[in-house]
């Protein structure tokens, strides 16, 4: 296949970026999407030039690290899989690709494809846990009956990967779908209800203070999340947090 990638180049955080056109030509339509990037970069370094920062770890859907903008959808054109899970035969030989960082004000680009995601990071630290005690005497967790239904939906939230498709995806930047996914996974287990007070209302409180915007319903981060996380969580953690609420007004 032979292609045109159009890539949004930037220096640094603070300097301005640019699209850039890239021509690349005999790339095979079994290749990942990462892969054609990896032989642009080793092109890119032969001619002595500077490659294409990007983000990747485990190339296999798990790590949430690839974070690419590809044709105006966040993780490219199929749907459930993440960027490193994506391949050229979902493309044309002659098309012409854009790809850009994930944007929102919270996700800084830190260089060319690369952003700063650690206001995720900080979320989770205001509350994403539980408190265990480990002396020794801790409870067997299967002697706690969870029901069914119940570990089927805290297993569906917990399969979010962190990557960011949903803030990236929509147009208020909101990250109601990564924290509410976050939020579910321990609100639906018995081990998770003696901390929800305290945790839905800082990690809401961390998701406005990193500058995420606000939830309008539009729908878009179910749409384009690679892990399938439902609008449904958004409507629990807006329940769990109006309860917290309640509970602790003076
Ligand atoms: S909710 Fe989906 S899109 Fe958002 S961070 Fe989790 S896996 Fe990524
Ligand atoms: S590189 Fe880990 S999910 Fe894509």
């Amino acid at each position: 296949m032979n292609l045109t990638l159009k890539i949004w180049r930037q220096k640094n955080s603070n300097s301005k970026g640019k699209m850039v056109d890239y021509p690349i030509s005999d790339i095979s339509p079994d290749m990942s999407f990462l892969e054609m990037l990896d032989v642009l970069n080793n092109q890119l370094i032969e001619k002595g030039e500077e490659p294409v920062a990007f983000d990747h770890d485990c190339r296999e859907g798990i790590c949430g690290m690839c974070s690419l903008y590809i044709n105006g959808e966040a993780h490219g054109p199929d749907r459930g899989v993440t960027t490193c899970q994506l391949h050229m035969r979902k493309f044309k030989d002659g098309d012409t690709i854009y790809i850009e960082p994930f944007r929102a004000k919270a996700f800084p680009v830190v260089k060319d494809l690369a952003v700063d995601r650690s206001a995720f990071d900080r979320i989770q630290h205001a509350g994403g846990y539980i408190s265990v005690n480990t002396s020794g005497n801790t409870q067997d967790a299967n002697s706690l009956p969870v029901q069914k239904e119940h570990a089927d939906r805290a297993f569906d939230a917990a399969t979010c990967i962190g990557c960011g498709a949903c803030v990236a995806s929509c147009k208020n930047s909101s990250a109601m779908l990564y924290v509410s996914a976050k939020i579910s996974q321990y609100a639906l287990l018995p081990q998770g209800k003696v901390e929800a007070e305290e945790r839905v209302q800082s990690m809401v409180n961390q998701m406005d203070a990193e500058g995420f915007g606000n939830c309008s319903n539009t729908g878009a981060c179910e749409v384009e999340c690679p892990k399938g996380i439902s609008l449904e969580n958004i409507a629990r953690m807006n329940r769990e947090y109006f309860k917290a609420k309640a509970s602790t007004k003076d």
